[in-house]
């Protein structure tokens, strides 16, 4: 069984594995695909000029979401609102976008950069409600670096 208290040991292995790199999504996106077995599909989406997230770095199942506008599913509501939404159980949602059955629960997590949405980290998982806010403030932690430079 996974222990969360591990993501306390986990950040400083991601405080190693990102320093010098430049295109750290990618590691992150492995690292954490890697280490937690409920992290079934970890993905970024990035905000583009026009209210539209666009896929960007993820390792898992292929996505037909690779578009998504502010307000739409999931990550379009949590780009709008700037808010994380950790949901427990997908089938509960109305606004969601589905991307395999196999699916059953998902939490995001906006980038904020001076107030702004600039993209944000996107896990699916294949358990029900899987997430507390152990897991939140482990990947608020992992938005803030990357956002800090
Ligand atoms: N389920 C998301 C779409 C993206 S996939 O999870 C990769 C949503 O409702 O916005």
């Amino acid at each position: 069984m996974f222990d969360k208290s591990s993501f306390e040991e986990m950040k400083k292995e991601i405080e190693s594995l990102l320093e010098g790199r430049k295109d750290k999504l990618e590691p992150i996106c492995q690292y954490l695909y890697d280490h937690v077995p409920y992290y079934n599909w970890v993905g970024f989406y990035l905000v583009d000029g026009s209210k539209k997230l666009r896929l960007g770095p993820y390792v898992g199942e292929p996505t037909v979401h690779t578009t998504i506008s502010f307000g739409q599913g999931i990550c379009g509501q949590a780009a709008q609102t700037k808010h994380n939404f950790v949901i427990q159980d997908v089938t509960k949602e109305t606004n969601y976008l589905s991307c395999s059955p196999d699916v059953k629960s998902e939490i995001v997590i906006p980038m904020m950069k001076n107030g702004k949405v600039i993209g944000e980290l996107d896990i699916d998982s294949h358990y029900l409600s899987p997430f507390d806010e152990k897991d939140e403030a482990f990947l608020e932690w992992i938005c803030k670096i990357l956002t800090s430079e």
